[in-house]
């Protein structure tokens, strides 16, 4: 059994370790100002994974908690990853009464698909319908 601790409470979250990862060492958010990371965490359903009272995974998801979710900022921090901790957070993601009966749960992965499909996730149905504005480089001057 995991010895992992989820909390959704927004207020036991590390805010410094949760910015520090995003900011300097995430693949998708490097140089996201503080208050950007503070506001994102504010207005989202969080997930925080805690050892022995240390924060040590997060996700977090942005949903209308009625119809649409979109599942982004996962990580684990480099020591604890390979005790499936990232699927501890998932469980606990997809287990959430607020995110049940969703008609669209979405994500972005580079390179953790086998993690996501053990989940239910997969490529989008009908890519072709899908558009976005997407602006990767935003938070590098
Ligand atoms: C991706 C990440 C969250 C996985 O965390 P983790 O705690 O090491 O993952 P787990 O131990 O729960 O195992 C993940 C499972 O998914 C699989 N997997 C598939 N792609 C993977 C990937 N790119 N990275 C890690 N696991 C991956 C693993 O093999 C494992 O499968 P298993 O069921 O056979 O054990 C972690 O490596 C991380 O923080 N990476 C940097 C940030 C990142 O890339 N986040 C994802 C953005 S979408």
């Amino acid at each position: 059994m995991s010895n992992l601790q989820i909390s959704t409470d927004r207020s036991e979250l590390d805010v410094p370790l949760i910015y520090r990862f995003l900011s300097e060492q995430s693949t998708w958010a490097v140089g996201i100002s503080r208050a950007v990371v503070e506001r994102a965490i504010e207005n989202s359903l969080c997930f925080g994974g805690f050892v022995d009272g240390r924060q040590v995974a997060f996700a977090r998801v942005v949903t209308d908690f009625a119809t649409f979710g979109n599942l982004v900022d996962m990580f684990v921090i480099p020591e604890y990853r390979g005790r499936g901790y990232a699927k501890d957070i998932m469980r606990a993601v997809m287990a959430h009464p607020s995110l049940k009966g969703l008609r669209r749960f979405t994500l972005a992965t580079g390179d953790a698909h086998g993690l996501y499909e053990q989940f239910g996730f997969a490529p989008p149905q009908r890519p072709d319908t899908l558009l976005e504005r997407y602006f990767p480089h935003i938070y590098v001057s």
